[in-house]
Parts: C-alpha cells; sequence; structure tokens
C-alpha cells in the first residue's frame, strides 16, 4: 500500500501525491485540465472525429482516481458514444482517499454524481452499464500480468512517469500496447520523453509530438496505421 497524500492542483482539481515515489496522479498545473486535454479531447475525440463511429473501446493503464473514466463518461454521454471502457489498477485507493476526490462537483453535469459514484461503487472484475452509453471494467491488477482477447480502439497510458516507473515505459510495455490496438487504433499519453517515443516507433506507431497540457512542453499520440498520413517526427 503506497502511502498518498491529498493536493490542489493549479486550475483547483484535487490530485494525489506519491512521496516514496515523489510523483503525483496529475500534472499539478490542474489534473482535471490536464485529463480532460490529453486523454479526451487529443484521445477520444480525435479518435471521434476521425472515425465518426458510434461506438469505441478503450483502455486505460492506471485507473487511480477515476477522472479519466469520468470524463470519458461524460463524453460518451455527450455525443451520444458508446464507449467500453477497460481500466487496470494495481493499488487501488483507499475509501478515505476515494472520499477526497470532487470532481463530479467541478464539472457540474446533471448526471456526473451520479455516474462518478457508480464508477467508483461498481465492483471489480465485472463488466457493468454504469450509463447508457458507458460501459466500464476496473481489473484489480499490474498491467505485467495483463492479457486480453480484446482489442481496443484507443489506449489511454496514465502510468507514473518514467524516472519513477521505469519499467512500465520498455519498449516491451510499448509492444504490448501495440499489440492490444486494432487497425488504425491510437495510444495517447501526457509522457513527452524522448526514449518512450523511440520504443513507440520501434515497435510499428506513427507518433506525433502534440503540444502539452498547460504547463507542459509536449505530449505523445501514436497511431496504429501503416498508412497513416502524420508526418513522422524525428
Ligand atoms: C499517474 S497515476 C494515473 C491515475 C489515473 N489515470 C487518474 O486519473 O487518477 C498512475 C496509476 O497507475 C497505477 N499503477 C502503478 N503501477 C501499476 C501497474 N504495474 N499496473 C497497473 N496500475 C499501476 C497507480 O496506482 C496509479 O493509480
Amino acid at each position: 500500500m503506497m502511502e498518498r497524500k491529498k493536493i490542489i492542483t493549479g486550475d483547483g482539481s484535487v490530485s494525489l501525491h506519491v512521496p516514496t515515489l515523489n510523483e503525483t496522479y496529475h500534472s499539478r498545473h490542474g489534473a482535471l485540465t490536464e485529463a480532460q486535454y490529453v486523454y479526451i479531447q487529443q484521445g477520444l475525440a480525435f479518435w471521434h472525429q476521425q472515425t465518426q463511429a458510434s461506438s469505441v473501446s478503450v483502455f486505460e493503464m492506471g485507473f487511480g482516481t477515476g477522472l479519466n473514466a469520468l470524463l470519458a463518461a461524460a463524453y460518451a454521454e455527450q455525443q451520444q458514444l458508446s464507449i467500453y471502457y477497460e481500466t487496470l489498477e494495481k493499488y487501488p485507493l483507499s475509501p478515505e482517499e476515494l472520499s477526497w476526490m470532487d470532481y463530479d462537483q467541478l464539472l457540474k453535469g446533471d448526471t456526473t454524481t451520479q455516474i462518478f459514484h457508480q464508477i467508483h461503487q461498481c465492483s471489480w472484475e465485472v463488466t457493468q452499464a454504469v450509463s447508457p452509453f458507458f460501459e466500464l471494467l476496473k481489473k484489480k491488477m499490474g498491467v505485467e500480468e495483463y492479457a486480453s482477447k480484446t482489442l481496443f480502439d484507443l489506449i489511454f497510458y496514465d502510468a507514473f512517469g518514467h524516472h519513477a516507473q521505469p519499467e512500465l515505459w520498455s519498449t516491451e510495455r510499448m509492444q504490448k500496447c501495440y499489440e492490444l490496438l486494432r487497425p488504425n487504433g491510437v495510444w495517447v499519453s501526457y509522457c513527452a520523453k524522448g526514449s518512450v517515443r523511440r520504443s513507440l516507433q520501434e515497435v510499428g506507431f506513427v507518433v506525433e509530438r502534440l503540444p502539452g497540457a498547460p504547463g507542459k512542453r509536449e505530449m505523445l499520440r501514436a497511431v496504429k496505421s501503416e498508412s497513416c498520413t502524420f508526418e513522422k517526427k524525428a
């Protein structure tokens, strides 16, 4: 069990700090702002705009506070997009830590509080419909032991930073991500590290460096596509 402390980030939203790793769950500049920009705008909405599909499957590495899941569920409702969302967590939050998470209050949607409550209340290892457009499977396990017969359209890669958990950013791990995606699937992360970008390219992704969330220079988006029109950047 990791010791975690509550912090308030730059946009007023809460996050957690892990003293032993000297790592935070989100950007100190703004947890909500970063999650909305990296995973929803540059990930989910990007994929949705490209495909105009009516359903999508998302795999998240690192469920944590449930913020990405909540934002994806809110997007699903707004856009009437059916989402199957599978997420892994090795070190779930305690009930006390969960009580600190007030993202639903900040988002202020009609059904947001109910959805956020359900995202956390629903059992691990069971697929459940959290809302008419959002199906969730939370798995209490490490990504190292994870195997799936399901292929995904999108991966939200939200591990702790490379300095804290380098093994989760290895070429081998990126290869697993590649194998988990359908053709034209998209991997997205706040991470902008050069070695991670090179690993993604090495396993076959076409990688884009995008402007980062406020306070961060860059982030990465990678597409599993042989005929991708994006320019490969050195
Ligand atoms: C940067 S935090 C992001 C959390 C989450 N996406 C959120 O918005 O709160 C990284 C998360 O990965 C989890 N984690 C760390 N090592 C893991 C592993 N080996 N397998 C699965 N999850 C892991 C941590 O416990 C933490 O919840």
